[in-house]
């Protein structure tokens, strides 16, 4: 059986001056995503959950184990076809949205588009339909600072589905965002995991988010266990 994601035996250490062993945060973990499944990792800041989800999507490489993308171990792959494997079958989605800030809201989700090669036409289309189904229509030719938080980050949701990947990566999409436009990028985000069978990794610090996932994953003591949901 594959998975979208396999993580098998993964440990990261960062090194420190002051140690051969270095600074340990995950430990051993072993996780299979579910397809067209939501799972939501919790857990307090600083337990290791954005250098996680970048050992995921091979942002970050582990010190042990293996990570296996559909079932292609990614550690065999040289950088140009892990660029190539990212840019095609994984969206990401950052707490801070890293959008280019001289590049209009249309030009932002286009730039995956161009770089995976596809034409320009088509790029413009598929950029303003993802942006019409994000509720920006009328803010395709604004740039990032003339928008509000919660719009840039709808902004980066349109981005993340541009090359319509299987799998989206989120890491606290919501977590600078105000109630108000946390629950609207929250609807939104599962709203397109769900009518386009899509599979979402989602790391959130806010827990009615995490319980309308399928799975809740919590990170503690360097691993990951599931949590029952109530
Ligand atoms: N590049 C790095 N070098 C050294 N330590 C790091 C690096 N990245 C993260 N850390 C440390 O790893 C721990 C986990 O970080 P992070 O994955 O960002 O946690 P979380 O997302 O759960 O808040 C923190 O103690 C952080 O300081
Ligand atoms: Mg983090």
């Amino acid at each position: 059986m594959t998975y979208p994601i396999e993580l098998k035996n993964i440990s990261k250490s960062f090194p420190t001056a002051d140690s051969k062993l270095g600074l340990q945060i995950l430990n051993n973990i072993n996780f299979c995503l579910n397809s067209n499944e939501s799972t939501a990792i919790i857990g307090k800041s600083g337990t290791g959950k954005s250098t996680l989800l970048q050992i995921c999507g091979g942002l970050d490489k582990p010190t042990e184990g293996t990570v296996l993308i559909d079932g292609i171990d990614i550690s065999k792959l040289n950088d140009a076809k892990m660029s190539e494997l990212r840019n095609k079958r994984i969206g990401f989605i950052f707490q801070a949205n890293m959008l280019l800030e001289d590049f209009t809201a249309l030009e932002n989700v286009m730039v995956p588009a161009m770089i995976a090669g596809k034409n320009k036409a088509e790029c413009i289309k598929n950029a303003e339909d993802l942006l019409k189904q994000m509720g920006l229509e009328d803010r395709m030719n604004h740039y990032p600072a003339q928008l509000s938080g919660g719009e840039k980050q709808r902004v980066a949701i349109a981005r993340a589905l541009i090359n319509n990947p299987d799998v989206i990566l989120a890491d606290e999409p919501t977590g600078s965002l105000d109630e108000e436009n946390a629950k609207e990028v929250e609807d939104r985000l599962l709203d397109v995991v769900k009518s386009g069978s899509r599979t979402l990794l989602l790391v959130t610090h806010n827990m009615d988010f995490a319980k309308r996932c399928n799975r809740i994953l919590l990170l503690k003591n360097h691993t990951l266990t599931e949590e029952k949901k109530k």
